[in-house]
């Protein structure tokens, strides 16, 4: 990767980047208990070069794009700058293990792309426009109002994550689903299998993370067989009901495909949100006069809403694997063949982006 212009911030021609010990901090799990330091180091990285080159033992050596303006413009090539089914950055291994068990390669919507990416989507786009997710509020109204009044019983003291953040959103999105309240439990303890199969707190009896993914997804894949099989029996107007019964090009979805389509809606929704949510009362708590600001005017909401995303970052990158020589327009050029990593929470602190306010 070269970049063809002069860069601003360093007077330097990026075509010189080596590969950076420091860019370890954008798959090392540790490095992300502390997300100040994280930010501190990262803020440094971009300071030095618009990208950064990544070459860690068992990964695949990608290049780390830590602007807003590039980050924006690799997810919208989605023409040749390609979801693959290793979108989610992890050790090769870990997609080694799932192959070496026979066990079918990811496929979800994050994993595909061009014309199969836009087809099943179709399947629950309709579930996703605004006026669908509108017509959910009454539904998100009601949890909302038990967790408030659960927040108030803990009287002033609790876990906010666990005891709040995570059930809560855990609820809001599998009531859209259509899950039961009964396997809420399972859902938390699978996408933590999934997501969190990196972090030590959740390996469990598994001797390695690759391990702890298998068995996720044989889980899921039990799981989910089960619910298509009811809801093809007794369809209901859920959003499993949607997923059971999807087609494409008048077909039903293939085994893989339904799989994966549950998995990604029954793990991306809470553990973003719920992430947001804690990250978010974290750090009003830790700038009391901007949650003065927030208790004094709740029109304020919205725009805390999106500030608290923008800041807390729940969704760290994604991998994205050029088809061709592709050039962005601030001049960097990515070769085809490599694979450039979407680093959000650095383009979210850009300094080069304007403050609206
Ligand atoms: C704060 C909350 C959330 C954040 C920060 C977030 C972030 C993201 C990001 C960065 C992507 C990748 C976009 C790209 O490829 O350019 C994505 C994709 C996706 N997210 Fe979320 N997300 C959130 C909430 C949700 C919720 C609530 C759901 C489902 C109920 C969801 C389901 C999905 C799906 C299905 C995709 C793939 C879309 C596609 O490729 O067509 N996300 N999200």
């Amino acid at each position: 990767m070269a970049s063809t212009q002069e860069d601003p911030l360093t007077s330097t021609q990026i075509s010189t980047v080596t590969a950076d010990p420091r860019g370890l901090i954008f798959i090392e799990p540790s490095a992300f208990a502390d997300m100040d330091d994280w930010h501190a180091a990262v803020a440094e990285l971009r300071q030095d070069s618009p990208v950064v080159r990544v070459e860690a033992e068992g990964w695949t050596p990608f290049w780390a794009i830590l602007r807003h303006a590039d980050v924006t413009e690799v997810s919208r090539r989605s023409d040749v700058l390609l979801n693959t089914e290793r979108s989610a950055p992890a050790p090769d291994a870990q997609y080694d293990i799932l192959a070496a068990l026979g066990l079918e390669m990811p496929a979800t919507l994050v994993h595909l792309h061009g014309e199969a990416h836009f087809k099943y989507r179709q399947v629950t786009s309709d579930w996703f426009k605004p006026a669908a997710v509108k017509g959910l509020q009454p539904v998100v109204d009601v949890i909302a109002e038990e967790y408030a009044n659960r927040l108030v019983e803990l009287g002033g003291r609790c876990d906010f994550a666990s005891d709040i953040a995570i059930p809560f959103t855990t609820r809001v999105i599998m009531s859209i689903f259509g899950i039961p309240q009964s396997d809420e439990q399972l859902m938390l303890e699978l996408t933590q299998g999934l997501f969190g199969a990196g972090d030590p707190e959740f390996l469990g009896e598994f001797s390695d993370p690759g391990a702890l993914v298998a068995d996720t997804i044989e889980k899921f894949s039990a799981y989910f067989d089960d619910l298509t099989a009811d809801r093809r029996a007794h369809p209901t107007g859920d959003l499993a009901t949607v997923i059971a019964n999807g087609e494409i090009d008048g077909a039903p979805l293939g085994s893989a495909e339904r799989l994966w389509y549950y998995i990604i809606v029954a793990t991306a929704g809470h553990d973003t949100t719920s992430y947001a949510i804690s990250g978010g009362l974290e750090v009003l708590l830790r700038n009391p006069e901007q949650l003065q600001d927030l208790q004094e005017d709740p029109s304020l909401r919205f725009n805390a809403a999106e500030e608290i995303i923008r800041w807390t970052s729940p969704v760290r990158s994604f991998f994205r694997w050029a088809q061709e020589d592709v050039e962005l327009k601030s001049g960097i050029q990515i070769p085809e063949g490599d694979v450039v990593l979407t680093c959000y929470p650095s383009a979210n602190r850009d300094e080069a982006v304007p403050r609206t306010s």
